[in-house]
């Protein structure tokens, strides 16, 4: 082979394993499933852990992929060296309890030497100082000589993740050549310079590590093997790192081009070019497997990718939005092997181009803040950034913490993470606060059951809505109690129940148990560790243990329930079709009176969008698609192409929820039999919840019709007080609004002609103080704008004028004093003549020397009030 493209090597791989009759996977999603403790798949093996762990079957023993990989623990390092990067492939095969060591090794020399044509003496390999075995087949089975093997320690040579499947690792290196070396005479495979190259890490995966560190022996040994594919694709292409490899190269050549440079030209500028490089790959491979910028686990990752090299744009000097374009580069060069970037172009465009604008906005301002941090620290002699300051960077002006690290590293100085942490912890307890304010799912204070019983409650309630139970457990107090009396509340646990109790979002039924001795109201019903628990009333009679009732769900309240929760799936669904595949469900509420759901979409919904949803989910309904239930297996239900929204269990059966074939989820709630039981769909808001998540509430059935009476009730008065018809409502509203536009103005202008004719009159009544003029005057119905204006109109006609004016409206007294400037040089102070004057009038109030204003309540005080002007006027001109 002398063609060592970066496709090429792919493809030889997984048929050479192929050959080996290894099942051949596409990668899986870099979003793990099932898996909470990986944010993002880091490794081949991550997607197939419980085959290692036996826990799930696999559909065969022997499997090989490329699978895409994202580590981000050394992004600060990327682009300042040539060899980190954020994004890679994995090519590797694995071993579910089939082959080992042996055959392991062999291949993995049989590929490289055979199939990759590398020349045996260029190839060293690495085993766990302990594995004497691994050695052996080396050395003796393989031949390499002893000199090439290297025992290497934990350090090197064992391979885990922090829980999970794990194990002694052998590796094989590349030697590059002498002219790479550090030139040590001890240097051999896990020295750090660049001559010998890790290319291939063969994992004998035998423990499972659990949080306690603990290492757990597997009752079947496996093989996880892992190749990074851009490196074998370099070291064969004799380049010096990933990035001079096709296609990786042609986003290098893009950057050139629309940047105006050279890479290699400069280092400054290298830096930039190698982060946007890698980061444009990553990003671009996140958000084509449903990521979405945010401020929380991936979502931040993703964030963090597009505003790193969204900076490292403007240091090359691009002033406009880049990377979404740039991206093209990724998709159309790997999406021959990875469909998804084909089929969210789209999508993936619109996301880095929005996260650019966000970032735009905020950007150049955050900048300049943290120059003026770093002018201020140089100035007091300070190295270390407040916490608090990198939060506001990070709150206000969205720079991640590790972009203001590495803005203020490069001036030699540091930021203090743990305040920066504490900060982060206090905006999180005032979110959690704040959300928990609002939980309607939140149980009260008075029900917090602190349940350690363990009665098995079979739930009936898909089937049935009434049903013949026995009392299991009647709890009160958190006590177990034998009986329950009239008027008495408790909880009630049941052997066989039709309620539903609180779960997946979905409330609990209501309704009533009952016999011949008892009636007992059911306000509630929840579940805690797997027991139903009734909360009760007793309305009539007692109940006991072991008594025997008819326990009925309140039929009504669990149809619309019912009701509502079919249409979230229809409304998932739709979403899907309208916004794209990247949304999934966030969050979940379906009450009897309407249903939430809280959904992934980066920005907020347009009318239009609205509008088609609501369409869409309405046409399925008046479709009449059947609704049919299902149990399967976890892996059946992932076969099928079930939305699964909660898959941690991989054993348990699971219930698939089919709606024509419209919609399909994994899902425990109660649903109509056909969704034309729905009725009809009403979306009635949309808004934002958290970066990235948007809520759409909505109604159905009975509550749509409810709405429709309300709004026609609205309508019909409306049209009796404009005394028109339905069919004139918008006709006449528009003239109504129309006369009253057209009257406001005719009172304006009226107005203004009242308070013409009075200021004449009031110029009548001048009294000249020793060269000042002062106006008082009591004019009734005016307000104190039409108070001022009067004031304003005066102020022009006459020099040196301090007039106090006075006005009763409503039973209330205002007061205004206006001066002109000459007059305030004269000594004139309006603030201190309005708070006299109010008292008299029992009020208060104050202002500037030209202009103040005061309310009153005595107005028969009004004249008394007024006529103490001359005095104070006389008081401030003569001090
Ligand atoms: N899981 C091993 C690695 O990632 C093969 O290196």
């Amino acid at each position: 082979m002398n063609n060592y493209t970066l496709h090429r090597i792919r493809k030889e791989f997984l048929d050479f394993f192929e050959e080996k009759d290894h099942m051949i996977k596409e990668s899986f999603s870099l979003v793990p499933k099932s898996d909470k403790s990986l944010l993002l798949i880091i490794a081949g093996m991550a997607p197939l852990k419980p085959y290692f762990l036996g826990k799930v079957k696999p559909p065969r023993d022997r499997m090989s992929t490329c699978q895409k990989c994202v580590r981000t623990d050394d992004i600060e390092n990327v682009g300042k060296t040539d060899r980190h990067g954020t994004f890679f492939e994995m090519l590797g095969n694995f071993s579910f309890g089939d082959y080992f060591k042996e055959e392991a090794i062999e291949w993995s020399w049989e590929f490289m030497v055979q199939r990759l044509n590398i020349s045996k003496d260029k190839l060293w390999v690495s085993v766990y100082v302990e594995d004497e075995e691994a050695y052996e087949i080396w050395n003796r089975k393989i031949g390499v000589s002893k000199d090439r093997i290297v025992k290497l320690g934990k350090e090197d040579n064992f391979w885990e993740l922090e829980v999970g499947p794990c194990g002694p690792s052998s590796e094989i290196y590349i030697d590059r050549g002498e002219e790479y070396s550090c030139g040590d005479e001890k240097c051999k495979p896990g020295c750090e310079c660049d001559r010998y190259v890790e290319v291939w890490n063969l994992v004998f995966s035998q423990y499972d590590k659990d949080i306690n560190g603990n290492y757990n022996p597997l009752p079947n040994p496996n093989i996880d093997t892992g190749m990074g594919l851009e490196r074998i694709t370099a070291v064969l292409n004799n380049a010096n790192n990933i990035f001079e490899i096709e296609p990786i190269s042609l986003i290098i050549n893009e950057i050139e081009k629309i940047a105006n440079i050279k890479y290699g030209d400069n280092k400054e500028t290298d830096v930039s070019i190698r982060v946007i490089t890698d980061h444009i790959r990553a990003m671009t491979f996140l958000i084509s497997d449903g990521v979405l910028p945010g401020n929380e686990g991936r979502g931040y990752v993703l964030r963090r990718l597009i505003r790193r090299a969204s900076r490292h744009g403007k240091l090359l000097g691009l002033k406009n939005k880049f990377l979404y374009e740039l991206a093209d580069i990724v998709i159309d060069n790997w999406k021959e092997f990875y469909n998804e970037l084909q089929d969210k172009k789209i999508q993936i465009k619109k996301i880095i181009k929005t996260e650019e604008e966000k970032f735009e906005e905020t950007i150049d301002q955050g900048i300049e803040i943290l120059n003026s941090y770093i002018d201020e620290m140089k100035s007091n002699d300070e190295n270390t950034l407040k916490g608090k300051r990198a939060f506001k960077l990070y709150d206000t002006y969205g720079f991640p913490l590790d972009l203001t690290k590495e803005i203020l590293e490069d001036e030699g100085f540091y930021v203090d993470e743990k305040g920066f942490n504490t900060e982060m912890e206090f905006q999180r307890n005032r979110a959690r606060n704040a959300r928990n304010s609002d939980d309607i799912e939140a149980w009260d204070s008075k029900d917090n059951l602190d349940l350690e019983y363990n009665f098995k409650t079979e739930f009936q309630g898909y089937n049935n809505l009434s049903y013949q139970s026995k009392v299991l457990a009647i709890i009160k107090d958190n006590k177990l109690i034998e009986k329950l009396n009239e008027n008495e509340e408790g909880y009630l646990i049941l052997n066989n129940t039709p309620f539903y109790g609180e779960s997946g979002g979905q409330i609990g039924d209501t309704g009533i148990l009952e016999n011949e001795y008892f009636k007992g109201l059911v306000y509630d019903t929840k579940r805690k560790n797997g027991n139903f628990i009734h909360l009760v009333t007793v309305k009539s009679g007692s109940i006991k243990l072991e008594d025997e009732i008819k326990a009925s769900v309140d039929k009504l309240r669990r149809n619309d329930i019912a009701r509502n929760h079919s249409a979230t799936h229809i409304l998932h669904k739709s979403l899907k079709i309208i916004l794209g595949e990247h949304v999934n469900q966030a969050g979940s509420l379906v009450t009897d009176e309407r249903l939430r759901f809280d959904f992934t979409h980066y920005e907020s919904l347009t009318e239009e969008q609205l509008t088609e949803i609501e369409q869409l989910v309405n046409k399925q309904i008046f479709d009449s698609l059947k609704v049919k239930v299902m149990e399967k297996s976890m892996e059946e239900a992932k076969d099928m192409g079930a939305i699964a929204l909660f898959d941690e269990k991989y054993d348990n059966k699971v219930r698939v929820v089919k709606m024509g074939d419209y919609s399909m989820e994994l899902c425990g709630g109660t649903h109509v039999d056909n969704i034309s039981q729905i009725g009809m769909f009403k979306i009635i808001s949309e808004s934002g919840v958290a970066s990235g998540v948007r809520r759409i509430e909505a109604i159905t059935g009975r509550r749509v019709y409810d709405m429709f009476v309300k709004m026609e009730k609205q309508i019909n008065d409306v049209t009796f007080i404009l005394k028109t018809n339905k069919n004139g409502i918008v006709e006449k509203t528009k003239a109504t609004i129309e006369e009253i536009k057209s009257l406001e103005k005719e009172i304006e202008t009226l107005k203004s002609k009242i308070a013409d004719s009075k200021i004449e009159d009031l110029l009548d009544e001048v009294y000249n103080l020793d060269g000042i003029n002062i106006i008082t005057k009591r004019i009734d119905g005016l307000d104190i704008n039409g108070l001022r204006q009067l004031g304003d109109k005066l102020k022009e006609r006459l020099d040196n004028v301090i007039i106090v004016l006075a006005t009763k409206k409503d039973d209330k007294v205002n007061l205004i004093a206006m001066a002109t400037k000459d007059s305030v040089k004269l000594g004139i102070h309006c603030g201190n003549i309005i708070r006299e004057v109010a008292k008299v009038t029992g009020g208060g109030g104050g202002g500037r020397p030209n202009m103040a204003q005061a309310g009153g309540k005595d107005s028969s005080k009004i004249e008394e009030a007024l006529s103490i002007v001359e005095d104070l006027v006389k008081e401030q001109i003569n001090k």
